[in-house]
């Protein structure tokens, strides 16, 4: 309401019962145009639900839905998409035997199309794909592409259809950095076309380096919208868990005495994980904790060497910062 443009769309006290449960209690959610708007929270938040009312794939038992300020009810996601809002998934919701240009197209060709002018489809696909920074051969099968590439096909397949809003529900959980980066660069080029789009997601670090705003689901309720400039990640974890996460190191029986078996020194990874340093004790079980993208497995796997580590500062090129000890020493550990 207090929002100096008028919000793309605007969904106001959408509640969503289960049977025994509320999913959803009185959720108002903002789109500015242009903007990408985080939707946060725990696992079981209310995310995915409040999505899927948006789109129409569950009936909402209360609450309404504006788009460009007129109400609107979607009945079905095929009805949403009309009206101008496109979903796109963690899984890819294409057909992968298709090619390209079909599976951008599929349910939308016109006449022409028939079996006289594929060729026609095929540049009017390149066409629009090249407008998302995607040069590949539309007329190879969908499934020849990396899953990062399916998934900018998925994006602009969506957008295509429906223009107005684009919500993206896990689209980058199973993307590699890079992977991430193609996607998100095409975020950006819709950004600035002035689509508004929801990302949801449960890599804070993603949030940060794409999103706008970030409203904060906890239990089916928004405890929160935040300007992504003005905060920092901290905050936004209060605001998911409802308390403060401090940094522990818990300690139930004594590591003492044991032989120390490993010695972790400032073992990182630049643009992947911040140096960790721990001992590792006979006998001992260590836990690694965090929330997603927390660095658990980019962590484990620089223990394992599965990825390389950056050279120890001052280390000569090359030294390994993990080695194995048989000698004695004391128990303090830290994590990263
Ligand atoms: N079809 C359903 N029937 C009954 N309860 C459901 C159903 N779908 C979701 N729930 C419940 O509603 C709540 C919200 O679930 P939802 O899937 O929206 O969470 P989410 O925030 O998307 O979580 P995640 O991060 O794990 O995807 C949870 O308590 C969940 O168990
Ligand atoms: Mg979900």
């Amino acid at each position: 309401m207090t929002d100096e443009v008028r919000p793309v769309l605007q969904a106001r006290g959408i509640t969503k019962f289960f049977p025994g449960a509320i999913a959803l209690a009185d959720v108002d959610l903002s789109l500015r145009p242009g903007e990408v708007h985080a939707l946060l929270g725990e696992n079981g938040a209310g995310k995915s639900t409040l999505i899927k009312c948006l789109t129409g794939a569950y009936a909402r038992d209360g609450g309404t839905l504006e788009l460009d300020g007129a109400e609107v009810s979607p009945g079905s996601t095929e009805e949403s998409q009309r009206l101008g809002i496109g979903t796109v998934y963690q899984e890819v919701n294409l057909l992968p035997n298709l090619t390209v240009a079909e599976n951008l197209f599929l349910g939308r060709q016109p006449l022409r199309w028939g079996l006289v002018s594929r060729r026609r489809m095929a540049a009017e696909a390149a066409g629009v794909l090249a407008g998302y920074g995607l040069h590949i051969d539309v007329r190879e099968p969908l499934s020849h592409y990396p899953v990062a590439v399916q998934q900018v096909i998925a994006i602009a397949r969506a957008v295509e259809m429906s223009g107005r809003v684009l919500i993206l529900d896990e689209p980058t959980a199973s993307l590699d950095r890079d992977e991430v980066e193609l996607v998100f660069s095409v975020i950006r080029k819709l950004k600035e076309r002035g689509l508004a789009s929801v990302f949801i997601t449960h890599f804070l670090d993603q949030v940060f380096a794409i999103c706008d705003r970030a409203t904060v689901l906890r239990n089916g309720r928004v405890v929160g919208t935040r300007e992504l400039a003005g905060s920092a990640p901290r905050d936004i974890v209060h605001l998911m868990l409802g308390r403060q996460l401090e940094s522990e190191v818990h300690e139930r029986h004594g590591g003492q005495g044991g032989t120390l078996l490993a010695e972790i020194d400032g073992l990182g990874r630049r643009g992947m994980i911040e140096p960790v340093s721990m001992q590792i004790r006979e006998g001992e079980v260590i836990g690694l904790a965090g929330l997603l993208g927390a660095g658990r497995t980019e962590t484990a796997s620089l223990l394992f060497g599965a990825v390389q580590a950056d050279p120890a500062p001052g280390a000569a090129p090359g030294c390994a910062s993990a080695r194995s000890h048989g000698r004695r020493g004391d128990s303090r550990r830290g994590s990263g």
